[in-house]
């Protein structure tokens, strides 16, 4: 498998540090945006290296400048279900700010961590949360209208539990709840599968190995 250079926007997150971790496992050169210096020493211990920047201070020439010459960029950051401003300037702004910053880097390859449009749509979490789906969703439509080779991936309700290594992935899929080390391998696949492109694609808990899921979404490998 070729070895990748991957920027994480996101990397000291529960997602992005487990992905950050599985590339570096695989040999991958993995960077990623930090907030504060001393995030790196961390990430240094598994090889990744943290750049200082905050997204929602960064301009995307700056941010451009951090990403530098990757072959993939992975956001997965998020503002956690704090307040809806700052929903808007890191899931949606931001997100906005990268795919210019990818552009400017000369990166085409761009995956984006969203989230199911339904997800949990049945508890009437409040304007907080209607908010957050509304953003996120906002950033699938600006990602998807890019020119840029992006994959959209909406997992379901993230779980802090070990990875099963099997997942239920697709265009359509109902909403359940997944472990975010699953999703990390998922993201790790896709990331190396340059036969996903252009798509968006929903994960939960299921049955499939990770491998044979995302090989399963290959354009023109459907059964
Ligand atoms: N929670 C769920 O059930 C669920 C379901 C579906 C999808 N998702 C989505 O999945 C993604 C990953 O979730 P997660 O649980 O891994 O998130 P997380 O642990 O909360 O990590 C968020 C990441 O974003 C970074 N970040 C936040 N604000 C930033 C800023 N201004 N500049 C730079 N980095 C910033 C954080 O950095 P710091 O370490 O500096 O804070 C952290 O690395 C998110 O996009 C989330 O919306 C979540």
């Amino acid at each position: 498998m070729e070895n990748l250079n991957v920027f994480i926007i996101g990397i000291t997150g529960g997602v992005g540090g487990q992905v950050a971790r599985e590339l570096r496992r695989r040999g991958d050169d993995v960077a990623g945006l930090i907030r504060k210096p001393e995030q790196a020493a961390a990430l240094g211990e598994f090889g990744a290296e943290g750049r200082v920047g905050d997204l929602t201070a960064v301009s995307a020439r700056e941010l451009a400048d951090l990403i530098g010459p990757a072959d993939a960029i992975l956001f997965s950051a998020g503002a956690g279900g704090s307040d809806m401003d700052a929903t808007t300037a890191i899931d949606g702004d931001g997100v906005d700010k990268a795919i210019e910053a990818a552009h400017l880097a000369g990166v085409a390859r761009f995956v984006l961590v969203s989230v199911f449009p339904e997800a949990w749509r049945d508890r009437n979490e409040g304007p907080g949360f209607e908010h957050y789906i509304r953003v996120k969703k906002g950033a699938d439509v600006a990602l998807s209208r890019s020119d840029l080779d992006w994959v959209i991936l909406r997992p379901a309700a993230l779980l802090d539990e070990p990875g099963r290594g099997t997942v239920a992935l697709g265009p359509a899929e109902i909403h359940v709840e997944v472990s975010r080390a699953d999703v990390a391998e998922t993201l790790v696949e896709i990331v190396h599968e340059p036969g996903i492109s252009r798509q968006i694609l929903e994960l939960t808990t299921g049955d499939t190995p990770i491998p044979l899921a995302v090989a399963s979404n290959i354009r023109g490998d459907r059964a």
